[in-house]
């Protein structure tokens, strides 16, 4: 493995779109904000395309591009390699990595399917190397305070939790047919793009979940082949159309380990919401919720208030005692989305030099993919799935 001893992390980046743009921007925060144990070296940036990859390099401060991502995995001077790919190029990508002894740190979803999943976490530990996938919300300063609420044991004993993952960038049928509603790509729709997101963060709150029933839509079956995409843009053909061959919408109903219900949906035809992340949790003591359009507030309720005074309170996870938050800025002066990335960086830059804790590894990718095709088995199959099945 290429020592991390000499106090600099050189990083090596695939993609340099959507997701590229927001590591690009937490590799050059962190150092700014978060006191590392190593120096952060934006050493080389990957893509296919050299006029594009060349003009990302310069833009966000690469010190060097490649077009072949082979190619810059066998560099001597890449620590570790950060997967911003497509779902379906994750795993040739990452067993590359970790065969020539590099960290990996992969966008979720880990991979296609579970199985691609678990090779690549049985290839991670036996190499030694470190891992991650990037469950970013995870990270934001009032979902850890949520996560500090449950484990106290102040909403008691956890009887529902309730998700949505809500877009509406599907509605117009003319959105052309990106590689996110390609199957052989994506692996799946909004299922593996947005309820992988809703998987996780209940997992990090609440704990495993026991079985599931799930349903599912694809209400536009045709769209224009795509000239252009980058993130959920794109441009599509005024003549062409290809079959759309994912999901746009999966929701499903779950029971936790715990004995608490779950809800879930996640949907990009949900006209007027943009990116309605939410997660609503009751519990026998009270109950909190949370909405990525508002990240930095927690809304609380105590059933032990007095009750002329009890109802749902407003937190500003705003304060220094707010994980992360005393970092950035003085008290209220609020963070936002592309925060989640720096700090989801930070801690696994961390974990990478010094050994500290750090989840969400390969381990939680395929925790959340075994969620993801109970669910998709379940539908298949018009009846509930046990996890622990698949
Ligand atoms: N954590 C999150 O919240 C979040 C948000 C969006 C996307 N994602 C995930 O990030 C990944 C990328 O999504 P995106 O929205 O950035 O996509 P995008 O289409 O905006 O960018 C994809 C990038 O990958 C590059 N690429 C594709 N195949 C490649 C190859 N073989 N070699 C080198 N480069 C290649 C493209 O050139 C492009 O730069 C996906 O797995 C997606 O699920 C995660």
């Amino acid at each position: 493995m290429v020592g991390l001893s000499n106090k600099k992390v050189n990083v090596g980046m695939v993609g340099y779109k959507f997701m590229g743009k927001a590591h690009s921007h937490a590799y050059k925060d962190v150092g700014m904000f978060f006191d590392l144990d190593a120096d952060v070296v934006m050493k080389a940036i990957c893509g296919r395309d050299e006029n594009g990859v060349k003009e990302a390099a310069d833009k966000f401060g690469w010190e060097s591009y490649e077009t072949d991502w082979r190619k810059m995995i066998a560099r001597e001077d890449i620590d570790f390699v950060d997967i911003n790919a497509p779902s379906d190029a994750h795993k040739e990508i990452a067993l590359a990595a970790i065969a020539a002894g590099k960290h990996v740190f992969c966008e979720k979803p880990l991979a296609l399917s579970l199985a691609d999943g678990r090779e690549m976490l049985a290839a991670a530990e036996k190499a030694g190397v470190k891992h991650a996938v990037c469950f970013n919300y995870r990270f934001l300063p009032a979902v850890q305070l949520a996560k500090q609420i449950i484990d106290e044991g102040r909403l008691g004993e956890i009887h529902h939790y309730r998700a949505t993952y809500l877009q509406d960038w599907l509605v117009d049928p003319n959105t052309p047919l990106a590689w996110r509603l390609k199957k052989e790509v994506a692996g799946s729709g909004a299922h593996g793009d947005i309820n992988a997101h809703s998987i996780d963060l209940a997992r990090f709150l609440i704990g495993e979940f026991d079985r599931v029933v799930g349903h599912n839509r694809t209400f536009v079956k045709e769209r224009p082949l795509a000239t252009h995409s980058s993130g959920l843009s794109g441009s599509g053909s005024a003549t062409e159309k290809g079959e759309v061959s994912v999901d746009d919408a999966t929701g499903f109903l779950a029971d936790f380990k715990n004995g608490a219900m779950g809800m879930f949906i996640a949907s990009r035809f949900a006209a007027g919401r943009k990116n309605h992340n939410t997660f609503e949790i009751h519990g026998s003591k009270g109950s909190i919720r949370w909405d990525l359009e508002k990240l930095n507030e927690l809304e609380v309720y105590f059933r032990e208030d007095e009750p002329n005074l009890a109802g749902f309170r407003r937190i500003l996870a705003t304060e220094p005692t707010h994980k992360y938050a005393g970092n950035w800025w003085p008290t209220g002066h609020i963070i936002g989305y592309e925060h989640a990335f720096v700090h989801i960086i930070y801690e696994f830059i961390q974990h990478m030099t010094t050994d500290s804790p750090f989840t969400p590894t390969f381990l939680d990718g395929v925790k959340c993919q075994e969620v993801l095709e109970a669910v998709d088995l379940s539908i298949e199959r018009g009846a509930w799935v046990n996890v622990d099945e698949v």
